[in-house]
């Protein structure tokens, strides 16, 4: 939630940077943006509520040559999206400014403490008591030991940014929990929640870690910890192509993201099978280690959840290991009951969702090995996790999130596959199989015309049901959540022998309802729900293998070449997003970005 982004160059003038930082970091948020410039003159603040471009219409009068500055991109927590509340925000004589990510949870205190003292505030933010407390901590003359001490009195998960006119070539950082990133260029660095934002300058970057505080000059990074005494972080050469974080043509990134999972499947799987065996050495189990696992249990939000559900499945019916499957935010409050021999997976794109990094804290401090199912080189899952699987999707824009789900969704079935043969329950025909599912996903997407003809039909919905059984159940469940996040849809998805105990009392002349046949077992069951529901009149979709089409009661029908059953659900999922897709495009919404909604939620 919130892109922050700090520039510190000689030769370049900040506000590009920050400008173009801060476009690529939008995913994060976007209800209301601003930046600062330091000036010997002073800091100048520009703001606005709404999307960037709002902000870069009020740009006009302000120092453009200026070095040094910082941005925000905001997804509002405490208080409304405004052009007050937006960021950065200053102290009383607009000395200091801050962009922060995060919260500060005693805000309130420390914000009544600061009138006390008599300092004015301009906003309803938790934010804003930064730059208040800097300047009560002496800011003004010496910025980097105000930070340490008011960083002494917040508490909270964040990240924050800070620039005074009076040291005005230079931006200091904290990281507490929330992510944030410098990226290292000659004669100019940067500061980021992530490093898509300067991805285009530099490629060279470091990951700050909790507890890090930077001080950021053109020439120069100085890491320490809050107490001052010197930390060395690792420079990374990030291997991410800068194109594959730009549209290349494409109306949205979500098409885009859709369109590329074939390739990125194919990146995802490179090198992870070696003829009939999975290899997947990052998981840093022998055979015999991965044998000692006697249950999986999956922490995730959001999509990823809907993955590790899929997971799931996969694990228990070829492995058999019991897998248990929590949204994040649950299970760190649930006082989780884990026996011995339990692992810990924590899916999570990002690899900064607050609550999902919460879980594997929680199972960290219980003792349990944890690993990350992650796309994202250096977040902050992959440092907490005793081990990281990445899924190389490659960048990820578009907040309804598609190739990374697919891509986790492989993952977490060579984990199945690899589990099953140190049981002693190889499936050699799978292993093999797996390696073709990119071709098949390039074979759907070859002619996907049928596919938007339907969503446009669809798009006039008020309400839509989507059912499954087993692993279309799984799919049912990212099917809704993908055409709700973007369409503004109501969805909801149904186990399909679930429907007759309360829902279909809902289904009446005309319900659309999205029926979901991969499973070739399953399938019998599921063709009686959908005579249940055509029989109450609704309209019936099936997304179906096409060996199963056949005689399909069904109104629409969206034919599918699929491998075995088990392999379906990543090529299966591609029809729910371009359904998801067309349906938003067709009805007007900003596709890309979802009102109310951020990619990365890190914060609880
Ligand atoms: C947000 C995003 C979702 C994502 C979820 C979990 O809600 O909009 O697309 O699935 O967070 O994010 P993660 O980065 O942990 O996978």
């Amino acid at each position: 939630m919130c892109g922050i982004v700090g520039f510190v160059g000689v030769e370049h003038a900040a506000l590009p940077q920050l400008l173009d930082g801060l476009k690529r970091l939008e995913y994060r948020g976007y209800d209301s943006a601003g930046v600062a410039l330091a000036t010997p003159a002073g800091i100048a603040v520009r703001k606005a509520k709404g999307k960037l471009s709002a902000l870069e219409g009020t740009l006009g009068t302000l120092p453009v040559e200026a070095p040094c500055g910082i941005g925000h991109t905001r997804w509002a927590t405490h208080g409304r999206p405004t052009d007050e509340n937006a960021h950065p925000h200053l102290d009383c004589h607009g000395v200091i400014a801050t962009v922060h990510n995060g919260i500060i949870e005693n805000y309130q205190e420390l914000r009544q403490e600061l009138l006390d003292l008599g300092h004015r505030f301009a906003s309803d933010t938790d934010t804003e008591v930064i730059p208040h407390l800097l300047e009560e901590y002496g800011a003004n003359e010496d910025l980097v030991r105000a930070v340490r001490l008011a960083e002494k009195r917040l508490k909270g998960a964040y990240a924050f940014l800070a620039l005074s006119s009076r040291q005005p070539d230079q931006v200091v950082a904290v990281r507490r929990s929330s992510p944030l990133v410098v990226g290292l260029g000659s004669g100019e660095n940067y500061l980021a929640s992530d490093f898509s934002a300067f991805l285009a300058r530099t490629k060279r970057a470091m990951v700050l870690e909790n507890g890090d505080m930077a001080v950021v000059t053109p020439t120069a990074v100085e890491i320490t910890d809050l107490q001052g005494y010197p930390q060395s972080r690792d420079v990374l050469t990030i291997d991410w192509d800068v194109r594959q974080a730009e549209r290349g043509g494409y109306p949205h990134f979500m098409l885009k993201e859709i369109m590329e999972q074939p390739e990125v499947w194919g990146d995802c799987l490179l090198g992870r099978t070696d003829g009939d065996r999975v290899v997947v050495p990052e998981l840093g189990l022998a055979p015999e280690q991965l044998d000692g696992i006697r249950r999986v249990q999956v922490v995730a939000a959001g999509t990823a959840y809907h993955a590790g559900l899929i997971g799931k499945i996969l694990i228990e019916r070829l492995a058999r290991v019991p897998v248990t499957v929590d949204v994040a935010s649950e299970f760190r409050y649930s006082q989780p009951v884990l026996e011995a021999g339990t692992m810990v997976v924590a899916v999570s794109q990002s690899g900064e969702t607050a609550d999902t990094l919460a879980c594997v804290g929680l199972a960290k401090a219980l003792g349990y090995p944890t690993y990350a199912v992650t796309n994202v080189v250096g977040s902050t899952v992959t440092r907490e996790s005793a081990r990281v699987v990445y899924t190389h999707a490659g960048p990820e824009i578009a907040v309804a999130s598609t190739k990374a789900y697919t891509t986790q969704i492989l993952v977490l079935t060579l984990f199945a596959l690899a589990l099953a043969a140190a049981k002693g329950r190889p499936r050699p025909d799978l292993v093999r199989a797996i390696r073709r599912v990119p071709n098949l996903g390039a074979q759907l997407l070859a002619d996907v015309a049928g596919i938007q003809a339907m969503a446009k039909r669809l798009a006039e919905s008020r309400d839509i049901f989507y059912m499954g059984r087993g692993l279309d159940y799984a799919l049912a469940m990212e099917g809704q959540l993908k055409i709700k996040e973007i369409s503004y849809i109501h969805a909801e998805a149904y186990a399909a022998g679930e429907l007759k105990h309360g829902t279909l009392a809902l289904i009446e002349e005309g319900t659309p309802v999205v029926a979901i046949l991969t499973e070739p077992t399953l399938a019998e069951k599921t063709v009686s729900n959908i005579l249940e529901v055509k029989a109450r009149g609704a309209e019936v979709w099936a997304v179906v293998d096409r060996a199963l089409a056949r005689d399909l009661p069904a109104d629409h029908i969206i034919p599918l070449d699929l491998a075995e059953p088990e392999l379906a659900p990543a090529v299966a999922a591609m029809v729910l997003q371009l359904l998801a897709y067309w349906a938003a495009v067709s009805r007007g919404e900003d596709v890309d970005q979802p009102r109310n909604l951020a990619k990365s939620v890190t914060v609880e």
